[in-house]
């Protein structure tokens, strides 16, 4: 497996490859790049660390290099988010970058499966889906929008609500990666009628606002990192595991996945040799989840329109 992290000398870039480094299967390759001119010494330093993974680091024109031959990209490259800002408000800036980092992509290794960090999530997924169109490489199987933090928020404070183990945990978030679109599906955790339905609508907006309190808490100096790290590694490995032939593997991520609610859902699904192969069923919600969802939907749908408007006007201006 080689796996590229585009963006790889940022906050989340360098732990996330960090995890890489430490948990990729033996003999894979870690390839980082980032427009950073230290990201070879970030490379260097990780290779020092004794696993039998090889890393790389890529600057300047190299990005061909980095990309070649990789089967899954992460991409946490762009600007994060200052306090008082929106996901929405990085929009101008990261839509160029992820617009040319995907249709590098389409260019020097077509079939892998990438895997989109930078935020708005709910616009660049379905941005980066026009720019694969316009090279004629879409394939929905293989392009994600990472989500998974919202579901490991929702199992700390769930957890600690419960007072129970976070390995005994599990919360299924659906809908989107910003605000309101967030959706975790308390309803579902095992225990929850524990909790009042004035408590679960708190949980609910504090799961919905996790990622402005960390905002918030760095005062100025970034979004969620090393929390953000640890979900995007998850969620990398997992989709090495399912091209790997691992049976069962699944997870909850924004894809194109056939929802009745908005073209491009975050939903859970079943991981194998060529990207997701089906998405899970999430089964009942509660009338108060279900208002959510309702009202997400509309939301999701302009995200994902402000995100095909851009791709569609990017790829005329860059022929
Ligand atoms: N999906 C999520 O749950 C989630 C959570 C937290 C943050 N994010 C998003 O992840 C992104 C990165 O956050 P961060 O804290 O690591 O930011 P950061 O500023 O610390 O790092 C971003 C890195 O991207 C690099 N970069 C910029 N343009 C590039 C390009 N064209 N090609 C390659 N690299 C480029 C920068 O040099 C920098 O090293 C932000 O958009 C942030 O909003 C997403």
């Amino acid at each position: 497996m080689k796996v590229a992290v585009l963006g790889a000398a940022g906050g989340i870039g360098q732990p996330l490859s960090m995890i890489l480094k430490n948990n990729l299967p033996a003999g894979s390759k870690l390839s980082l790049f980032d427009v950073a001119p230290f990201t070879p010494g970030v490379a260097t330093d990780l290779s020092h660390i004794p696993t039998d993974v090889t890393v790389d680091g890529f600057t300047g024109d190299d990005l061909t290099k980095a990309l070649d031959g990789a089967d899954v990209v992460v991409i946490p490259a762009g600007v994060a988010r200052k306090p008082g800002m929106t996901r929405d408000d990085l929009f101008n800036i990261n839509a160029s970058i992820i617009a040319n980092l995907v249709r590098n992509c389409a260019k020097t290794c077509p079939k892998a499966c990438i895997c989109i960090i930078t935020n708005p999530v709910n616009s660049t997924v379905p941005l980066a889906a026009e720019v694969l169109k316009a090279e004629g490489v879409y394939d929905k199987h293989r392009l994600f929008g990472v989500s998974v933090l919202d579901v490991l928020r929702s199992e700390t404070f769930l957890a600690a609500e419960l007072g129970i183990s976070n390995q005994r945990i599990q919360v299924p978030v659906i809908g989107g990666h910003s605000g309101t679109t967030i959706i975790p599906l308390l309803s579902q955790v095992i225990g929850h009628e524990k909790i009042s339905a004035k408590r679960v609508e708190e949980l609910t907006a504090r799961i919905q606002n996790a990622g402005t309190e960390v905002v918030e808490a760095k005062a100025g100096a970034g979004s969620a990192t090393l929390s953000m790290a640890t979900a995007g590694a998850r969620f990398a490995l997992k989709v090495v595991k399912g091209l790997l032939g691992e049976p069962g593997v699944n997870e909850y991520c924004y894809v194109e996945g056939g929802s009745k609610y908005a073209p491009f859902f975050a939903q859970a699904v079943v991981f194998g040799k060529d990207g997701w192969k089906e998405v899970l069923d999430y089964g009942n919600v509660s009338e108060f989840e279900q208002k959510l969802i309702d009202e997400a939907a509309s939301q999701l749908q302009a995200n994902i329109n402000k995100g095909v408007e851009f791709a569609k006007k990017w790829i005329a201006e860059n022929k």
